[in-house]
């Protein structure tokens, strides 16, 4: 119910803006770490926690990661729920210059499973051609630098896209909200502590320099799954107004 509610918000949103909610979800220690320094993430949170995350993707239009997580992890970014099949949101990728592998799942089970690539203009036009036969979305942002993640978010809504879960890295979180394109955070913190400095944190970028300027979330929500605490914030006051 809880997640049928938050889709029925996020087609408020979509309505009343154009543009997606976007959901940004992480799972950490409680040190606030999402992975070792080798990049070892299997598992930070519990069974129960992670079965929530499959049914969080269930409800969403489309998924994002930026192109640094695709080149280390070769997620599938599929839902898989206890009893069977789950809907699956259109697969997205923020990768500049298609550095995308034609091996990947993301590419390899596009047919199946939609993948939309967002691009800068520097873009070589022979990948997106090789992307093309394999049935991948390759959606040019009109930037030649980094892919332009406001334009990227505007084409979505066109597509009738009203929600987004946004699942990382750090560097893909931090210029999303940066760029004031995250609505929602939903935090699973597993009471386990890491350490490390050169562990992998959620949201990494250049960060703010004070602490007056860190995003205050409002109309905050706690649940536990098992021994995980899940914190659910809102950024902006989104889900109250029809205007
Ligand atoms: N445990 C978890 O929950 C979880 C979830 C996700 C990821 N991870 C881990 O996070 C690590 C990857 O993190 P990451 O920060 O390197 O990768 P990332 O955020 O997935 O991808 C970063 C890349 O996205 C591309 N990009 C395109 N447009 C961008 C924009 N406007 N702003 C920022 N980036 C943009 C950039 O490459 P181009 O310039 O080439 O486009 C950038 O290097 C992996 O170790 C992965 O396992 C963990």
């Amino acid at each position: 119910m809880e997640h049928e509610n938050a889709r029925a918000e996020s087609v408020k949103y979509h309505k009343r803006t154009g543009l997606p909610l976007v959901t940004l979800k992480t799972a950490m220690t409680l040190d606030g770490k999402i992975a070792t320094s080798t990049g070892d993430s299997k598992w930070v949170t519990n069974e129960s926690s992670r079965e929530d995350v499959h049914y969080m993707r269930h409800w969403h239009d489309a998924i994002m990661v930026g192109i640094g997580t695709v080149l280390k992890d070769r997620p599938k970014l599929t839902t898989r729920l206890p009893h069977g099949e789950g809907k699956n949101p259109i697969r997205i990728v923020a990768d500049s210059l298609l550095r995308i592998p034609l091996d990947t799942p993301l590419v390899t089970t596009a047919t199946e499973t939609p993948t939309w690539v967002f691009c800068s203009d520097q873009a070589d036009k022979e990948k997106e051609l090789q992307l093309l036969k394999y049935d991948v979305k390759v959606v040019r942002t009109g930037s030649d630098e980094h892919v332009d993640l406001k334009s990227a978010m505007k084409y979505l809504g066109e597509k009738g896209v009203t929600s987004v879960l946004l699942e990382g890295g750090g560097q893909l979180n931090w210029s999303m909200i940066e760029a004031s394109l995250v609505q929602k955070v939903v935090t699973f913190i597993a009471p386990k502590l890491l350490g490390g400095e050169e562990s992998i944190t959620p949201i990494s970028g250049e960060g703010f320099d004070r602490m007056t300027d860190a995003v205050q979330l409002k109309n905050i929500s706690v649940q536990k799954f098992g021994e995980d605490v899940c914190i659910t914030g809102y950024v902006q006051d989104i889900q109250i107004s029809d205007k």
